[in-house]
């Protein structure tokens, strides 16, 4: 079968296992009262969570822009019209948190707005060079990984167990709705004329240029805290990212199946992770 007629197939797939997509208007109590090592006193893993973070606002306005941009590709399926609408939601939601949350990150004294403001120049170059279904490839390659991350997390509780509860509650919210909308923008892209060659493509470039900037931010942030030539330091980040309770071997295990020309990204099951994360949030 050749790609262009699995994208086509595909793309007539998606609506079989669409997980429901909620917009839940949360807002967390993000402030001083909160330590700064949240992370159970880790400080390395605190400043990489918080790292992550720092891509959120301006990373979700560049999603929600490239998709808008192509709402006239599904103009006659209500359902996608509907997904764009709540996955531009969620992420609004994403976005406005995470502003509050980067905002007690630089007034604790981290080159926040110095970060903030190189994603943003890098994002607007991407705007500047790519072509708009290419900027729509990034972004369903770039919700690959925010859906990973959002699925090891759900999965393994340990991740956040000893984490400040305010921290856990927003990270595990925002795990879950990654896993609902997962699969908007590559069900967009597709009905867009996106190609496998394509995307596959996209993804590897995307991949380095956002692993570069998370180690560079990582840096950064480990600068501030005088950890950037710690070896223990750094020996507990790659401990908890890759062994206790790791997630990372399993997250770029998953993230390979992008590059099977027949993925979906429904084809990684979230739906238990995402029914256990309701039922919780429905007893507390
Ligand atoms: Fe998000
Ligand atoms: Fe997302």
């Amino acid at each position: 079968m050749s790609t262009l007629t699995m994208d086509k197939k595909l793309a007539s797939r998606r609506a079989d296992s669409q997980p429901s997509i909620e917009v839940r208007n949360r807002s967390f109590p993000i402030g001083p009262a909160i330590p700064r090592d949240w992370h159970g006193g880790r400080r390395s893993v605190s400043r990489f969570f918080d790292n992550l973070s720092v891509f959120f606002p301006e990373g979700e306005r560049f999603f929600m822009r490239s998709l808008q941009a192509f709402r006239h590709v599904v103009a006659d399926d209500p359902a996608m019209r509907r997904a764009i609408r709540d996955f531009c939601a969620q992420e609004g939601i994403h976005g406005r948190e995470h502003e509050r949350y980067n905002a007690s990150v630089r007034d604790a004294g981290y080159p926040v707005e110095a970060m903030e403001a190189r994603v943003t120049r890098l994002l607007a170059f991407v705007q500047r060079v790519l072509p708009k279904r290419a900027q729509l490839g990034a972004t369903a390659a770039l919700e690959h990984f925010t859906a990973l991350m959002g699925h090891v997390i759900l999965e393994r509780p340990e991740i956040f167990a000893d984490a400040h509860p305010t921290m856990r509650e927003l990270w595990l919210w925002h795990a879950a709705e990654e896993n609902e909308h997962k699969a908007v923008a590559y069900d967009v892209y597709l009905a867009a004329g996106g190609n496998y060659p394509e995307r596959a493509v996209i993804m590897a470039l995307a991949s380095i240029i956002f692993w570069a900037k998370v180690i560079e931010h990582q840096a950064r942030l480990m600068r501030v805290d005088g950890d950037l030539f710690s070896p223990r330091a750094h020996a507990e980040l790659l401990r908890f990212l890759w062994l206790e309770p790791g997630g990372m071997g399993k997250m770029w295990r998953l993230w390979l199946e992008w590059f099977r020309p027949s993925f979906h990204p429904n084809d990684i099951d979230s739906g238990p992770l995402l029914e256990a994360w309701r039922a919780a949030q429905e007893v507390s």
